[in-house]
């Protein structure tokens, strides 16, 4: 597993398999857990893997947790080694988006509209960016996120699709903790007793569930009930949200492919989570986001 901090370098290394296999990006922003070693996983079943490490500044609205984002560059190497990663890519700021200059953006399309876009203006311009930037740095065939960011999932969908970019998007199913509790990096913030709380996150998505399997298809009910969850068990719900996935909107009725989505704030950690079904003659079964 090689190290490099420029992009030219680590592209001569990827050369060796290009051709042969994809090559896949797994990036990040570090503080590595069990959730972004299953996207590493399932990116070497599909060729050598690049992940990248970099907090990226832009994505972080004034007041948001820049600063104290936990960055742990070593533990992070330690636990990549074993898993037969290619190449770790860690850039810094300035490698990114060069100094002194005001440099290109991408605006997202509508599917940054409301959650965690409407919440957190600019986020998803910062997120775009960096990705595109990664992308042509990297110069991935395969890029791997994880379904827990949905919303990101989709916006970067849409800016892939628009822009003809010439990467294939995987999603990779949310890793849980045993309680249910969806793996974060923010998850280090919580105290115990803030740990058990944000397990509500979870409870309204199951309930939101339960009604699905019950026959109950009216938007509004599923929203009321998972906020009433939320509103108990967090310090301050922020969204609890059914969006048809194709068309990203929010329907009265549910029908198709749906995702239930939830953000809340616990302690000093805002945390998001999500399940996507699909709905089709009254049957429901798992739905999907990129696929
Ligand atoms: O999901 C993340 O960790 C970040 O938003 C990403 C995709 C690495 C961009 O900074």
């Amino acid at each position: 597993m090689e190290v490099f901090t420029t992009p030219a370098p680590l592209r001569r290394h990827m050369e060796q398999f290009r051709g042969a296999a994809p090559v896949v990006l797994v990036p990040t922003m570090g503080a590595l857990h069990e959730g972004h070693l299953e996207l590493v996983r399932k990116g070497a079943e599909m060729g050598p893997v690049v992940v990248s490490i970099f907090v990226n500044p832009t994505q972080f609205g004034p007041g948001e947790d820049f600063e104290k984002y936990p960055r742990d560059l070593e533990s992070d190497l330690e636990m990549l080694r074993p898993l037969g990663v290619e190449a770790v890519f860690v850039p810094s700021v300035s490698e990114v988006y060069g100094t002194g200059e005001e440099g290109v953006t991408i605006q997202p399309g509508d599917r940054a509209r409301g959650l965690c876009g409407e919440r957190r203006p600019g986020h998803f311009a910062g997120v775009l960016t960096v990705v595109a930037r990664l992308f042509g740095m990297v110069r991935p065939d395969v890029a791997v996120f994880g379904r827990k960011d949905a919303q990101q999932c989709l916006v970067i969908k849409q800016m892939v699709n628009n822009l003809h970019l010439p990467v294939k998007l995987v999603d990779i199913p949310t890793v849980r903790e045993p309680d249910g509790l969806a793996m974060s990096s923010r998850n280090r913030y919580l105290n115990d007793e803030q740990r058990q709380r944000a397990t509500c996150l979870i409870a309204a998505l199951r309930a939101g569930e339960q009604l699905l399997h019950a026959g109950v298809f009216d938007a509004r009910e599923l929203r009321r009930t998972m906020w009433d969850i939320l509103a108990e068990g967090s310090d301050e719900p922020d969204y609890a949200e059914v969006v048809c996935v194709d068309t990203f909107t929010q329907p009265d009725l549910i029908t198709g492919n749906t995702l239930l989505a939830v953000a809340a704030r616990v302690g000093p950690a805002r945390l998001i989570d999500n399940m996507v079904f699909r709905i089709s003659d009254h049957a429901v079964s798992p739905g999907c986001l990129l696929g």
